[in-house]
């Protein structure tokens, strides 16, 4: 089986950015919509979750080096050393730092773990539950409902959703009601606009993704809440935007 960097066409030692520009492009050529296949799709989406959260196997070219360099009887900066991880540790610190200390967006991707309503309803887990995104983690769920995507800096969450291929729910894309509505677990989302959302809603962590961009390192949110009491009242049918559109 082809490791997941295999799968995205990235070497082992590919950053953030490299990763998610990989992962941009495969989607885009495995799409079903653009002569790709539903397997194929998914095949991509699973190998940008594995990298992502570190569990994927290295590609097959590295493997094969660093079996050369052990043949060789070589150990020269085939391993990290732990000096090497505590200066990666180091940078990372530092360059965390910065982006803590460079105001409201950080210069880096943002980590987003995203989790579909639905699910938490029919598993009947409760939506405080701090426990929540490990519950999902381990339920080996449909990657439409429970994963990870890296948010570039600038994006709204809605966006950067849709731009790695899923299809969250939206009206207005204005800030004009609740369809787009997320319920933000953990990290922050910053919406520069006023919305139709009641303090109340506000204070308990619902956001409007299609105006809400991604302001911390890490994002855990609840998407597709729209039904929830409180917003359900907010939402506007889809379809006349969608009418809207197709008249422009
Ligand atoms: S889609 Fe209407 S506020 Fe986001």
């Amino acid at each position: 089986m082809d490791s997941p960097y295999d799968v995205l066409g990235l070497d082992a030692d590919a950053d953030d950015t490299e990763i998610e520009q990989a992962y941009r492009r495969r989607v885009k050529e495995s799409h079903p919509d653009r002569g790709g296949s539903a397997a194929e799709f998914q095949r991509v989406r699973k190998a940008y979750e594995a990298v992502l959260s570190g569990t994927a196997a290295p590609p097959a070219d590295a493997t094969a080096e660093d079996d050369a360099t052990a043949t060789a009887g070589g150990n020269t900066a085939s391993s990290p050393t732990a000096a090497d991880s505590a200066a990666n540790t180091d940078d990372r610190d530092s360059q965390e730092h910065s982006a803590d200390s460079a105001g409201d967006r950080p210069p880096t991707p943002t980590r987003v773990e995203y989790l579909n309503y639905d699910v938490v309803a029919d598993h009947q887990w409760e939506f405080d539950d701090p426990a929540l995104f490990e519950r999902a983690s381990d339920a080996d769920l449909d990657p439409d409902d429970y994963g990870m995507f890296l948010a570039e800096p600038g994006e709204t969450l809605l966006e950067a959703a849709e731009e790695r291929g899923f299809a969250w729910p939206f009206a207005c894309r204005g800030g004009a009601c609740a369809n787009c509505a997320v319920a933000v677990v953990e990290g922050e989302l910053d919406s520069t606009v006023d919305n139709v959302l009641t303090d109340d809603l506000v204070d308990r962590g619902f956001r409007l993704s299609c105006i809400g961009r991604p302001v911390s390192e890490t994002l855990q949110v609840v998407y597709n809440v729209k039904h929830l009491p409180g917003l359900d009242d907010l939402r506007l049918p889809a379809d006349r935007f969608e009418r809207a559109r197709a008249d422009d």
